[in-house]
């Protein structure tokens, strides 16, 4: 198979790991990059080796293969249909979109062009390349659980109390603490931003969701410079949720609950998940460890005695992607999969809204 030619949409923060992680792979040549703010895809492109900076997307297109869409949120379902409609590779940060109705257009869209001409898709539920994750769903997939009765899934981060990502308030923070366009009015923030990596990790492993119920939270934030409380910077208001409560009724009947929060004081990036079924149950702590994770299995259980258990390393999110590519064979998780994931947000968007009321997750197709 001919190098494939990838291109970069949108290229911040994150467009960084992509083009890093690209480079590491044999096969695959980043082509092409575009941002829409002046200066950046070209300062972007001399960083990172990218070959060519385009005009526009279209022109992005026409020249790559595959595609990386790496921009903020509200961006990701009009040009991931562009992507998908133009017949090329999609790789989407997460979540695929801000509203369940887009993420069913993706969806569909995404289903097409797979049959009618092998197009693969993904999103980039970066958590997924963790070693313990791939492990833990395979051991829950085994059935050595038993049945599973219990999930708690947590994602901490610090950022609005601890300047461990440097200043909490800023313009390249803003989008990410604004209501997006085109969502409710629990859309977006936490929820949005980091829920989606802690919902399709935790019902990745504990499996499916049918009804949820949750609580969303916005604080007055501090201004990094002065100390004083703000809720709004230069005119805009700091209106997106910060915290988030969901009580998880899974389709199997266990019950479970994920919380996610940016002001987890002493905790920058920590991704946890407990399953506990009636035959053993497994812990993931990835501010512990990628690659190991604790299980009481078996007779071991009677005693609660864990074991700690090394996971073969797995190949990451883009090195799946490229092979999907080569192969034909869509890798997890697919653009269905962060349809479903969408589905669980709306839901907890709709919870959130309603005072924390039980809403049963829609189906995304
Ligand atoms: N998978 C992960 O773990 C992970 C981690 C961080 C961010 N992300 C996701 O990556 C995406 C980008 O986040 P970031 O932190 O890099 O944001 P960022 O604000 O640093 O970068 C976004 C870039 O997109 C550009 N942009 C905006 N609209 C555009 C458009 N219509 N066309 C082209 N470029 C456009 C902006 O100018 C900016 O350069 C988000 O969806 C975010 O949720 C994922």
């Amino acid at each position: 198979m001919a190098t494939i030619k990838h291109g970069i949409i949108g290229t911040g923060g994150m467009a960084h790991a992509h083009a890093r992680s690209f480079q590491a792979i044999r096969g695959i040549t980043l082509h092409g990059c575009f941002d829409v703010a002046p200066g950046r895809a070209e300062a972007f492109a001399e960083k990172n080796g990218v070959k060519h900076v385009m005009p526009g997307v279209d022109d992005l297109l026409d020249a790559c293969d595959s595609v990386s869409v790496v921009t903020p949120d509200a961006f990701h379902a009009e040009l991931s249909l562009k992507v998908l409609k133009a017949g090329n590779h999609l790789l989407c940060e997460k979540p695929l979109t801000t509203n369940l109705a887009d993420a069913k257009k993706v969806a569909r869209a995404f289903q097409k062009a797979a049959d009618q001409h092998g197009t693969v898709g993904m999103v980039n539920f970066s958590y997924r390349d963790s070693a313990a994750f791939q492990k833990a769903m395979q051991i829950a997939a085994s059935g050595k659980l038993g049945a599973i009765r219990h999930a708690t899934g947590k994602y901490l981060q610090a950022w609005l109390s601890c300047n461990v990502w440097g200043k909490s308030i800023s313009e390249g923070w803003l989008w990410r603490q604004q209501v997006p366009p085109g969502g409710g009015k629990a859309a977006g923030g936490t929820l949005g931003d980091i829920g989606c990596h802690i919902l399709d990790f935790t019902t990745g492993v504990a499996g499916d969701v049918k009804a949820l119920r949750c609580t969303t939270r916005n604080f007055p934030k501090v201004n990094p410079d002065t100390g004083q409380t703000m809720t709004s910077y230069n005119g805009k208001k700091l209106d997106a949720n910060d915290s988030v409560l969901i009580e998880l009724d899974f389709a199997d009947g266990a019950l479970g609950t994920v919380e996610t929060t940016r002001w987890a004081t002493g905790h920058a990036n920590q991704v946890a998940l407990g399953v506990y079924g009636t035959e053993g149950a497994l812990e993931i702590d990835l501010e512990r460890s990628y690659t190991q994770l604790r299980t009481c299995l078996g007779k071991k259980r009677h005693q609660c005695e864990w074991d700690e258990i090394d996971c073969k390393p797995t190949p990451n999110n883009y090195a799946r992607f490229v092979k999907s590519i080569k192969t034909g064979h869509n890798d997890q998780a697919d653009i269905v999969r962060g349809a479903q994931v969408q589905a669980y947000l709306d839901a907890c968007e709709r919870s959130a809204e309603d005072g924390g009321k039980r809403v049963t997750i829609k189906k995304w197709v």
